[in-house]
């Protein structure tokens, strides 16, 4: 199966297939999300939270995102990966957002981009396009927005905040945006920005009505135990799992069990 390309993802949108996106952060769980026939990588930064066992995303740098990026690209034969534009990578100019955006490209493999926010990058997406990087924006909940949002909130609840959220997705548009991810807003607002844009829209707590949908690996998996967003659905407990074979490792070298003759040498 040929690398998913953008078109691709435009394609799917006008065809009324689903677009199918998970994160992934490492070579291994990579590699298993491909051989899933998932569309889309992101490496997100979201990578602080379920990985690096932090609070918040803010704290995720430039060059741990190009290290997990360029393991997940290793490992995706088939399925198109984003890299994820970390907090005060983009925000301080324009400048600094094309080149660490081309690092995502350049060092890492990526075959585009994510950026928080809409109108206030919007010079920042079309400088992204008119370079040759795919981008796609991010509207609703902004996780690198937590401060001036006041915490993790579903966004677009009230009329006037829905209207500028539906105004935001035809600026990503217009800005050059190949796709738009919209995180924690209400399905019925995410069905209209839907029917009216003709890019892909991908929804993390946005309803069934979006283009394609996107979840962190960990919430998928069970990896990551601090909380689960009402959003997300768990399909297995890997924790659960490992924490039983951890044990049970455990236990035998304790007990003498382990090693046995068949992993020793004679
Ligand atoms: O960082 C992240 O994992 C995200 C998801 C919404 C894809 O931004």
């Amino acid at each position: 199966m040929p690398k998913i390309t953008i078109q691709d993802f435009l394609k799917k949108k006008a065809e009324k297939q689903k677009i199918t996106m998970i994160t992934a952060y490492d070579y291994p769980f990579a590699k298993i999300v491909d051989e899933a026939g998932i569309d889309g990588i992101i490496v997100g930064d979201s990578v602080g939270m379920v990985v690096q066992g932090l609070e918040n995303t803010l704290h995720v740098t430039m060059d741990e995102m190009i290290y997990h990026t360029k393991i997940v690209s290793r490992a995706a034969q088939n399925a198109m990966v984003i890299g994820d534009l970390p907090f005060m990578s983009y925000q301080t100019s324009i400048e600094d957002c094309i080149k660490n955006a081309g690092r995502f490209l350049k060092e890492a493999g990526a075959t585009a981009v994510k950026i928080e926010g809409s109108a206030e990058v919007a010079g920042h997406i079309r400088a992204l396009s008119k370079s040759d990087i795919p981008v796609m924006a991010h509207i609703g909940l902004t996780p690198q927005s937590i401060h001036r949002m006041g915490g993790y909130k579903v966004q677009g609840k009230t009329e006037e905040s829905a209207k500028r959220l539906l105004e935001e997705a035809h600026v990503a548009e217009d800005a050059g945006a190949f796709s738009l991810l919209l995180e924690a807003i209400p399905m019925g607002l995410a069905k209209k920005i839907t029917e009216e844009l003709s890019i892909p829209t991908i929804g993390i707590g946005a309803g069934p009505h979006c283009d394609g949908q996107v979840l962190v690996l960990h919430d998928v998996i069970g990896l990551f135990d601090r909380f689960l967003p009402k959003f997300a659905k768990r399909y297995t407990n890997l924790k659960d799992e490992a924490l039983r074979a951890i044990k049970a490792y455990r236990e035998e070298i304790e007990k003498g069990i382990f090693p046995s003759d068949e992993q020793s040498f004679k």
